[in-house]
């Protein structure tokens, strides 16, 4: 499995983390970093994970496919996002057939899509007067926070919290619900790889 972002790098930990895991059924081999000053480049360096910082300076299409080769050279099989803002160009979720994963902390379909990130989703929550968020792992596709939801975690909204505090509530079940899911969609795709190859083998 490979990170891509340029979060602060909890996210990254936390995965990176989940992997390794007793019987884990997937192990993060390549963070994939935009930005050359992103924590998630001492995350991966700590861990020993193999850094490749691909920034977003030159055109899409030069960035997609520097990003593309760097996928298929690891055999990377899933790619789970970090902090990774912008939409993903199709080339690249069709690198991986589409088995990209991305976290967005709020109970999607509220509170996503163009601009909604970081504060701004909590701080939407507590205008919409929700008394419940979360978090949601969806796969992605080419649309913001679109793609088929995978798990959501709740947290209650407490009376008078302030945003960072609810923000930081959210991360803290951020870090459950993802390598959670990431543990099951890993084992239901190499249970899908095993059958295909098995009813190749008898035909
Ligand atoms: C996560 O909290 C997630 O909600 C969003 O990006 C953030 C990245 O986390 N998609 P971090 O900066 O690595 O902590």
């Amino acid at each position: 499995m490979a990170i891509l972002g340029s979060g602060t790098g909890s996210t990254a930990r936390a995965l990176i983390e989940g992997g390794l895991r007793k019987g884990s059924t997937y192990r993060v081999e390549l963070v994939i970093s935009t930005s050359a000053v992103a924590g998630i480049n001492a995350v991966a360096s700590d861990n020993a994970v193999t850094l490749r910082v691909l920034d977003q300076s030159f055109t899409t299409s030069a960035w997609a496919t520097q990003l593309t080769d760097a996928l298929v050279a690891r055999k990377i099989d899933i790619v789970a996002l970090a902090g990774f803002m912008r939409l993903l160009p199709e080339s690249v979720i069709h690198a991986v057939h589409g088995h990209i994963l991305n976290i967005h902390p709020a109970l999607l379909p509220k509170h996503g899509g163009k601009g909604m990130y970081g504060r701004r989703v909590h701080e939407a929550v507590m205008q919409a007067g929700d008394k419940v968020t979360g978090a949601t792992v969806h796969l992605v596709n080419a649309q913001y926070d679109d793609g088929r939801i995978l798990g959501q975690t709740h947290v209650e909204v407490q009376d008078g919290e302030s945003v960072l505090d609810l923000e930081s509530r959210v991360k803290a079940a951020e870090k459950i619900l993802y390598p959670d899911v990431l543990e099951t969609y890993a084992a239901n795709l190499s249970f899908d790889v095993e059958n295909w190859r098995s009813h190749k083998r008898n035909f």
